[in-house]
């Protein structure tokens, strides 16, 4: 039984005000039946640990550099993230492989790092909506997989399928949709990584999930929790996820 996980991308967003606000998250889910990550921006990952210690929440990374160091201006390693507390780290969202032309081989080194550095890599996929209205979301899917999940990955990555489509517009797959792909990437981990190591992968669904929809999607088949951008910046519905992904 794979235990449900809460995550929540800032993305470039929230400062001291939401992170005041992270405690009110806390005390109104104080052990909850799930886990739950934060990922704010880098600048706060110090400050939010801190405030999260001994607290039933885990702070996470948006990104990181594929390299332990170096002459690598503005960017920043995974045992720079683990020393600020962060225990995970997002690689490959679509956003980055947008606005920084992220190819899956670059998505790959960076999941390796992070391992590398004892953290959760959450490793990103999705399809644009022009490949879907092509039929081509499943091969789109599985390429992205194969490309960006390295071949001697553990139970404990998780993937997350964030149609781009759906990122911050409102717009969500029906849950026929969602099951089609959540069933078809456990059938490509099985593939790639044998039975054991894929059934323990955790399945997080992204794209528009709110308080309102996450209970019917934490019902679909391989869905095994969320990545939430826009609604995990206020704490009510982000408390409101976590409610549903607990009762799930
Ligand atoms: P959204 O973003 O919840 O605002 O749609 C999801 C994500 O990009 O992780």
């Amino acid at each position: 039984m794979r235990r449900k996980l809460a995550a929540g991308n800032w993305k470039m967003n929230g400062g001291s005000a939401e992170l005041t606000e992270i405690a009110g998250l806390i005390a109104a889910q104080p052990s909850p039946d799930c886990d739950v990550l934060i990922c704010p921006p880098f600048t706060l990952i110090d400050r939010m640990s801190q405030a999260a210690e001994g607290a039933a929440l885990n702070v996470g990374a948006q990104d990181c550099h594929a390299n332990a160091k170096g002459a690598h201006t503005g960017d920043i390693s995974v045992a720079m993230l683990a020393d600020a507390g962060a225990t995970s780290v997002i690689v490959g969202h679509s956003e980055r492989r947008a606005d920084h032309g992220e190819s899956d081989a670059d998505v790959k080194a960076k999941t390796e790092a992070v391992l590398a550095g004892g953290l959760t890599a959450i490793v990103c996929v999705g399809e644009t909506l022009a490949q879907r209205e092509a039929g081509e979301t499943l091969a789109v899917i599985r390429a992205q997989l194969a490309g960006s999940v390295p071949a001697d990955a553990p139970a404990e990555l998780v993937v997350a399928y964030e149609p781009v489509w759906a990122i911050g517009t409102g717009l969500t797959p029906t849950l026929e949709q969602i099951a089609e792909v959540h069933d078809d990437m456990r059938a490509a981990l099985v593939a790639a990584l044998g039975a054991e190591t894929a059934n323990g992968i955790r399945l997080l669904y992204g794209g528009s999930v709110k308080p309102s929809n996450a209970a019917e999607i934490f019902a679909v088949s391989n869905v095994d929790g969320a990545l939430v951008g826009g609604a995990s910046l206020k704490a009510a519905d982000f408390a409101g996820i976590v409610e549903a992904a607990s009762a799930a």
